[in-house]
């Protein structure tokens, strides 16, 4: 009777702890803080911790000022993630800015290890993400107003309006990770086959190769 009671009290155990792993984005923190030695080359699931710290570890400028849009998609993003902040490592949270020019695209792409919660700094936003149904689930954003975007699934920003745009995202991971659909399946190392891009999307090689061109650009 004692040995039963011992075992249901693991079996309880086992299943407190397997729920609070489901439901956790990044592991718990067992210490204060591990600053990132981001360039250790041993790696493991998460940065190792440096032996010592400063603040500048905690420390990112980055997003004081707008990136720079004069590029094909008319769009910048700049990342304040563990890269730019060692000590954000473990810590299970980032942000990124995001700059507009007039119709310029943060094209469609996911994040594997956060959800997103975007902040218009000012401009207007055409946002939208994608359900596993292939529901598009869409919105036009004004200065001031916010947009989510849960885990995982696919979204995009536009700029619709006359004049810049930028806004400020929060993510639930200090390493997002971010796969931008067009470049992940048009311009792989070593590419996805034309053959497999072109039953995908129905369409024919010469098509394939054309978009794999500009996209290598
Ligand atoms: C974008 O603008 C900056 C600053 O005006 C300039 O230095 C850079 O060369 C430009 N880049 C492209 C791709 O035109």
């Amino acid at each position: 009777m004692a040995a039963a009671g011992k075992l249901s009290f693991i079996a309880i155990m086992v299943l407190i702890a397997s729920i609070s792993l489901s439901v956790s984005a990044d592991p718990d923190m067992l210490q204060d803080f591990c600053v990132a030695d981001v360039n250790n080359a041993v790696k493991m699931n998460g940065f190792a911790c440096l032996p010592s710290f400063t603040a500048s570890d905690f420390f990112f400028a980055g997003l004081a000022k707008p990136g720079l849009t004069n590029n094909s998609l008319g769009s910048a993003v700049t990342p304040a993630n563990v890269m730019q902040i060692p000590g954000l490592n473990t810590l299970g949270v980032s942000m990124a800015r995001i700059e507009f020019a007039p119709s310029g695209l943060n094209p469609p792409h996911t994040h594997p290890r956060a959800s997103e919660i975007l902040f218009v700094l000012y401009g207007q936003l055409d946002v939208g993400f994608i359900t596993t149904t292939n529901v598009l689930v869409t919105k036009t954003i004004y200065q001031g107003q916010i947009f989510t975007f849960p885990k995982g699934l696919v979204h995009f920003q536009q700029n619709n309006g006359n004049v810049p745009a930028a806004a400020i995202s929060g993510l639930n991971s200090h390493n997002p990770g971010v796969q931008v659909i067009a470049k992940s399946l048009f311009a792989a190392t070593p590419p996805v086959p034309d053959n497999v891009l072109a039953t995908a999307f129905q369409i024919d090689t010469q098509e394939v190769h054309e978009i794999k061109s500009k996209l290598a650009q």
